[in-house]
């Protein structure tokens, strides 16, 4: 039994068991690219400065496109394996591109870089790692003190919508095979809901993954982690107490307007001056 903002919640693992935990699982989450993102990430680094911080950067999907681009970065992570998966990428990009990068193992409530940075991105959901109100606004309020004034935040958080909060425990919410040539595997990967707690806005997920290699043999992996989802106007005044102006929120990567339907709820905040 977890505790978050003082609700129970039945189930939760504790904030220490993060997914990506050991070597293969870190590898298995590059089993499934993603990409939409990144062009709204150049684009607001070409325009707000070069100096860009990332948390929770993960194994480097958006940091070594920014730091290719010619952008100095900064990533932090609470993984020491995601970290391993960056440094490979950053180092077979060349040593140009390796140097214009730092990758740092820390936790985002509570981390010390040089700095300021222009531009600071928590990209797809990782700010749902965090499933305290307190763990949020630490996190929010070290990520302004590391910007510029005037500085952005890019915040990609999902849109609790009804129908994806209705979805009961057992449900299934994606099924994706993907063959990975470089890792010799064929990975399949079924994400299934294990509770959802609507008072404590945390649902546990449940990520199983059935790698097959090339010669047959066949391993089985699961993590299992809470999720805490944060509503518009939540987001809004957290991001406000922190130091925030808010900017817009969009509902997709294309700068689509965030309406009822929108999947994605993604905040520009700028640090007030
Ligand atoms: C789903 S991955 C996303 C990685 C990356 N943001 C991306 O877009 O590909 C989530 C990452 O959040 C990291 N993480 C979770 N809690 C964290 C914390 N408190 N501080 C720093 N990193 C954390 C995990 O180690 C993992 O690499």
């Amino acid at each position: 039994m977890g505790e978050h903002d003082g609700v129970p919640v039945p189930g939760a693992l504790v904030q220490a068991d993060q997914p990506w935990g050991d070597a293969a699982l870190a590898r298995l989450y590059d089993a499934f690219p993603f990409a939409a993102d990144l062009p709204l990430y150049l684009e607001l680094a070409a325009a707000e400065g070069d100096r860009v911080l990332e948390l929770a950067c993960g194994s480097g999907r958006v940091l070594v496109p920014l730091a290719r681009a010619g952008h100095h970065v900064a990533g932090l992570d609470a993984s020491p394996h995601m970290l391993a998966l960056a440094r490979d990428k950053l180092a077979a990009a060349g040593p140009e591109v390796a140097a214009r990068a730092r990758l740092v193992r820390g936790d985002m409530r509570a981390f010390a870089l040089d700095g300021p940075f222009d531009l600071a991105v928590i990209a797809v959901k990782s700010f749902a790692y965090l499933v305290d109100r307190p763990d949020q606004l630490r996190a929010l309020r070290a990520v302004a003190a590391h910007l510029r004034l005037g500085g952005v935040l890019a915040l990609d958080l999902l849109h609790p919508a009804p129908a994806w909060l209705l979805e009961p425990p057992g449900s299934l919410r994606q099924d994706l095979v993907q063959q990975v040539p470089a890792q010799g595997v064929t990975v399949a990967r079924t994400e299934a809901v294990v509770s959802i707690d609507l008072a404590a806005q945390v649902r546990v997920i449940r990520s199983a993954y059935e790698v097959v290699a090339d010669d047959g043999t066949v391993t089985k992996r699961f993590v299992e982690w809470p999720f805490r989802y944060t509503y518009r106007f939540e987001a809004e005044h957290l991001l406000e107490r922190a130091g925030f102006e808010i900017e817009a929120v969009y509902g997709g990567y294309r700068r689509e307007p965030f309406a009822s339907e929108s999947r994605t709820m993604l905040f520009l905040a700028r640090r007030r001056e």
